[in-house]
């Protein structure tokens, strides 16, 4: 994609899904969450992405933590949520077949396009999008944040780099600014699952 090109427009570059793993070997999710409203939510996704068939795991920012039950996560994924880089010598997690960052806050859009990883959820994502994996973001911010061409800029890069960010027109249209909480339970999960299982159709 050119940069100038609409940001609600999709790029056709990148390989995808990995069509190699064998239909019943379970793949493994890793959602990554972002500190926004729609995080408290969560565990809607992983009871889609498990009724789907898929392994997951939950990755949280530092700011993502305080809208999260991490408690409940762990029960209903089996593995605790990670934010923090392990240390040297603790067994790793297993590696994912898929990326899916929701909510996808202005802040971790805007870093991630830029190659910054100063967080796990950053190195996590920058690691992923450059494997042939698919990595979706679906992103929950104010009209005003989208507007910022900076963003439009991250938005245009990350799509280059065949990262699906499913913003405009029938994916997420940015709220009011003020309104984010009136917004939280209409929050589309499942147009991530979609896009993961389905990430040839629009390239
Ligand atoms: C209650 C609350 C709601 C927020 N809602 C949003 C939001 O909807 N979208 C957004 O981009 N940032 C939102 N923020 C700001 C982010 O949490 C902040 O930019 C933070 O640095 C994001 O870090 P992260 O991208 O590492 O998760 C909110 C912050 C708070 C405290």
């Amino acid at each position: 994609m050119q940069e100038g090109q609409p940001v609600g427009s999709m790029d056709e570059t990148r390989p995808r899904v990995d069509d190699a793993i064998p239909a019943d070997i379970q793949r493994t999710l890793c959602i990554v969450a972002c500190g926004a409203g729609p995080a408290s939510d969560v565990g809607k996704l992983v009871r889609l992405a498990q009724e789907r068939g898929w392994n997951v795991q939950v990755v949280a920012t530092p700011a993502a933590l305080q809208f999260m039950d991490t408690v409940e996560l762990k029960t209903l994924t089996g593995s605790a949520v990670r934010s923090k880089y392990l240390s040297p010598g603790e067994s790793r997690s297993e590696r994912a077949d898929a990326i899916i960052v929701a909510p996808a806050t202005y802040n971790t859009i805007s870093k991630c396009a830029l190659g910054i990883s100063d967080t796990y959820a950053l190195g996590v994502l920058a690691e992923a999008i450059g494997r042939p994996i698919p990595v979706v973001m679906l992103p929950f911010l104010n009209a005003a944040l989208a507007a910022r061409r900076p963003f439009e800029r991250s938005v245009i890069q990350l799509r280059h780099e065949g990262v699906q960010v499913l913003l405009g027109s029938g994916q997420v249209e940015p709220h009011p600014p003020g309104t984010g909480p009136d917004h939280v339970g209409g929050f589309p999960w499942h147009l991530a699952m979609d896009a993961v299982e389905r990430p040839d159709e629009d390239r």
